[in-house]
């Protein structure tokens, strides 16, 4: 088993520093070596944490707002790279698992993932978006400015722009094809996301229906939607979990997913054999809400969520301690 891993240190997606601290915190914290001791993975560019500061203008004035978005000429570079990044473990046929960062990078994981698979596999990609948050804001309808509010409008092909230095790289065979979309997890989606959910039809689950249907008929739903044969790209923002298991995130929402739930999710889609990327994003380490103890807990969250760690052989590994009769 080939595991691919882009560390990403970068945090220009938002407004808060210390996002780009969570690669390292969570690869010392273990994340690395167990999915390479515990779980047999072969791991593939786990030397480096990334933080693309050659792609990075020097200082804020060279990258003013654009459309009313911050740092764009950072964000659209270093997605850019790592869209090439992920591509090229990918048409390996490796799974990749990439560290944020904020979730704009996003965009350059599924953008590197869809075009890969598109070329090994000839089809498209389905995506779960695990979150608190709809992350489909157009440039012009962001209350904030953020781009780690937006991946999801570039990747459709909502937000449209030509300029190479602000998204306009992204290809056709790079894009989402919105129906392939599914979210999990939401509470806290702006006005008119919820405007572009309900006109494109798109397939959301938040915790209103969790509450309702229970995570194990979510996920049987979700992926129902999705179809089998499907490769899936599981984008999981730590935000999705109740602050209670992730206090140390940028933009928290009370009423959330408990931690099993969010395991739940990774391991349901890992048992479809389908799965050919993660993201685990929005983990932030230097907000530790009372004590430092959140940042711990969060990083344990992290660690735990990932890998989905599930052998081929369909048995779940994370209840170990659960004996066979
Ligand atoms: N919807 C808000 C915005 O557009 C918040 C987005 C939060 N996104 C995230 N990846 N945590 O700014
Ligand atoms: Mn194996
Ligand atoms: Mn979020
Ligand atoms: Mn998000």
């Amino acid at each position: 088993h080939d595991l691919g891993i882009v560390a990403v240190g970068f945090a220009g997606g938002q407004g808060k520093a210390g996002v780009d601290a969570a690669p390292s915190a969570l690869i010392e914290a273990g994340l690395l070596a167990s999915l390479h001791d515990d779980l047999g993975y072969n791991l593939h560019g786990h030397d480096a944490v990334h933080n693309y500061s050659d792609l990075i203008p020097a200082s804020p004035e060279l990258d003013p707002p654009y459309r009313g978005m911050k740092n764009p000429r950072a964000v659209s570079a270093v997605t850019r790279r790592i869209a090439e990044q992920v591509y090229s473990h990918a048409r390996e046929g490796r799974m990749v698992l990439t560290l944020g960062g904020d979730h704009s990078i996003a965009i350059g994981t599924i953008a590197g993932s869809a075009q890969a698979v598109k070329e090994r596999l000839g089809k498209e990609i389905a995506v779960i978006w695990v979150d608190a948050h709809a992350d489909i804001n157009t440039p012009e309808s962001s209350p904030s400015g953020n781009i780690h509010g937006m991946p999801l409008a570039f990747l459709t092909g909502l937000a449209k722009e030509d300029k190479e230095e602000f998204f306009g790289w992204i290809k056709e065979e790079q894009r989402l094809n919105i129906k392939k979309l599914v979210y999990i997890g939401l509470r806290d989606v702006d006005p008119v996301e919820k405007r572009i959910l309900r006109e494109n039809g798109v397939k959301a689950f938040s915790m209103f229906d969790v509450d309702r249907y229970g995570i194990g008929r979510v996920m049987e739903m979700a992926l129902a939607h999705i179809g089998a044969d499907t490769p899936i790209h599981l984008s999981f923002d730590v935000d999705a979990l109740d602050p209670m298991w992730a206090p140390s995130t940028g933009t928290p929402v009370r009423g959330g997913l408990t931690l099993r739930e969010g395991d739940y999710i990774c391991e349901s889609v890992h048992l479809t054999g389908q799965l050919v990327a993660v993201d685990l994003v929005e983990v932030n380490p230097k907000l530790a809400p009372e004590t430092d103890l959140g940042a711990h807990e969060t990083i344990r969250t992290g660690c735990s969520l990932l890998p989905p760690a599930v052998p081929p052989d369909g048995d779940p590994k994370h209840n170990v301690n659960v004996q066979d009769s």
